[in-house]
C-alpha cells in the first residue's frame, strides 16, 4: 500500500508543475508574486482548501463505521498527496515573507508536514491490510516487542500530530480574517 510511495511521486510531480507555473508568472511579471495579488492569493486559497481537505477527509472516512467507499489505503495516499501539495502552494503564497501570525501559521504548516513524514514511516512499520487495519497473519509473525514499540510510537505520534493540526487551523483562520480585513478591505 504505502510501500510503493506512489503518492510521494505524484506529489513531487504536482509540485514541479506548480513551480513551473510560478516560474512562468515570475518571468512574465518580473516580480515575486505578492501574497495579496491575484496569483499569490489564489495559491494561498487553493493551498489552504487542500490542507482543509487533508485535515477532514481522511478522519471522516476513518471514523465512519458504515462507510464503504474507497479503501483506507487509497484515502491515506490521497491524504498525503494533498498534505504535501497544499502546504507547497501555501509556501509559494507567502512571497517569502514570514512575519507575525502568518509566519507562525506557516511554521506550524511545515511542522505538521514533517511530522506527517515521521508518522508515515511509523505507520508502515506495522503490517496492515488494504483497509488500514493490522494484518492478523503478518502481525502474528512479528516479534511482539517490535510490534508493541511501533504501536506505542504511533499512539504517541497521534497525540502530537492532531493538536498541531488544530492549532494550525485556528491560526490560519485568524490570518485569513486579518489578511482579508487589513490587506483587502482597507485598501
Ligand atoms: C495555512 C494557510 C496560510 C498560510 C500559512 C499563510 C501564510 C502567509 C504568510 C507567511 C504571508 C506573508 C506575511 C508577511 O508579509 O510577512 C501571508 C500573506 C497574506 N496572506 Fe496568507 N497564508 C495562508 C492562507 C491564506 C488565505 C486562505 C488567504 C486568503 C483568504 C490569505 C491571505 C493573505 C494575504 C491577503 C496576505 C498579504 C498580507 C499583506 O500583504 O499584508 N492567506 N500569508
Ligand atoms: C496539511 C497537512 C496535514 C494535515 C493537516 C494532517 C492532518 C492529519 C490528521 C488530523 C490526522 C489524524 C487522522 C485520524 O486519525 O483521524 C492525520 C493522520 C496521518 N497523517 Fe496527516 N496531515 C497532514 C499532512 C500529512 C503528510 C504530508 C503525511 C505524510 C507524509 C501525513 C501522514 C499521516 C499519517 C501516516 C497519518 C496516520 C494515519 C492513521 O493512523 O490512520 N500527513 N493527519
Amino acid at each position: 500500500m504505502l510501500r510503493n510511495a506512489k503518492e510521494l511521486w505524484l506529489a513531487t510531480l504536482a509540485c514541479l508543475l506548480i513551480t513551473g507555473l510560478y516560474g512562468g508568472v515570475f518571468l512574465l511579471t518580473r516580480a515575486i508574486p505578492a501574497a495579496s495579488g491575484f496569483f499569490g492569493h489564489s495559491l494561498g486559497l487553493l493551498g489552504f482548501l487542500l490542507m482543509l481537505l487533508t485535515e477532514i477527509a481522511y478522519t471522516l472516512r476513518k471514523r465512519s463505521r458504515s462507510a464503504r467507499w474507497g479503501r483506507m489505503a487509497d484515502w491515506l495516499q490521497f491524504h498525503i498527496f494533498t498534505g504535501i501539495v497544499g502546504p507547497y502552494m501555501v509556501l509559494l503564497h507567502t512571497s517569502w515573507k514570514f512575519n507575525g501570525l502568518a509566519g507562525a501559521t506557516l511554521l506550524m504548516t511545515v511542522i505538521i508536514v514533517l511530522s506527517g513524514f515521521v508518522g508515515r514511516y511509523i505507520y508502515t512499520r506495522i503490517p496492515r491490510t488494504a483497509d488500514g487495519i493490522e494484518d492478523p497473519g503478518l502481525v502474528g509473525q512479528m516479534q511482539t516487542a517490535a510490534l508493541a514499540n511501533a504501536r506505542r510510537l504511533m499512539a504517541l505520534w497521534h497525540t502530537l500530530h492532531i493538536p498541531i493540526g488544530m492549532a494550525l487551523f485556528t491560526a490560519a483562520f485568524a490570518h485569513m480574517l486579518g489578511a482579508i480585513y487589513y490587506a483587502t478591505l482597507l485598501k
